[in-house]
């Protein structure tokens, strides 16, 4: 069976556990793919010539999920030449055999736009900057709650304002704002959702 679930959304909408989440229950892979624009950014040198040599080692990094990597991810992921390479391999992903969920900024726009499930997870900034905030520590975390806002808000305004491949909602995706849901509700949303689909057979 091929059938993929794309879920795109900006940074800490809760995408990622969500994403888990559908995988776990329908058994199906699961590629988080900010994890391959992060790697891009935290290589050093070239960008476009680290995403075209990306390697095993370089997804393995500890130091892939701080918050300066996520920066540097948004930056190269402005290159155009640098999404092109990682390009197949998503694709791949998304069409293999079994089942799979991708999340990311532009699954369901550009890697595939044919998902038999699409949605789009968001939540306002002030709340994904506090979810970060408090993941990382609350008052004992290294920045302020302010500082944390200000850094979800560059973010955001690079991954939508980007001409190739913006961040923004496939025409045809369900939106779950997560603003105002526990992580649990929005899981058991997205669930029923991907229920739905199945009911109504995957391609092939
Ligand atoms: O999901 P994340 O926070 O790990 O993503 C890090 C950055 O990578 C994000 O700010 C923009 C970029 N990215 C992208 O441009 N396209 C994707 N499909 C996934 C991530």
């Amino acid at each position: 069976m091929i059938f993929t679930v794309a879920i795109d959304g900006p940074a800490a909408s809760g995408k990622g556990t969500i994403g888990r989440a559908i995988a776990e229950r329908f058994g199906f892979s699961h590629l988080d793919t900010g994890l391959l624009y992060r790697a891009v950014g935290a290589k050093g040198g070239d960008p476009v010539d680290a995403a075209r040599g990306l390697g095993a080692a370089d997804l393995a990094r500890e130091d892939l999920r701080t918050a300066e990597a996520g920066q540097a991810a948004s930056r190269v992921a402005v290159i155009p030449e640098v999404r092109a390479a990682l390009f197949d391999f998503q694709r791949r992903r998304a069409r293999a055999v079994g089942g799979a969920v991708l999340d990311g900024r532009d699954i369901g726009t550009v890697i595939c736009p044919e998902a038999e499930v699409k949605l789009f997870v968001t939540a306002s900034p002030e709340v994904r900057a506090r979810r970060r905030w408090l993941e990382l520590g609350g008052e004992a975390a290294p920045l302020s709650y302010d500082a944390m806002l200000a850094e979800v808000r560059d973010r955001d305004a690079r991954d939508m304002g980007r001409a190739d491949a913006p961040l923004k909602p496939a025409e045809d995706a369900i939106t779950l704002d997560t603003s105002e849901m526990d992580i649990d509700s929005a899981v058991a949303r997205a669930i029923s959702i991907v229920e739905v689909a199945l009911a109504k057979g995957g391609a092939g």
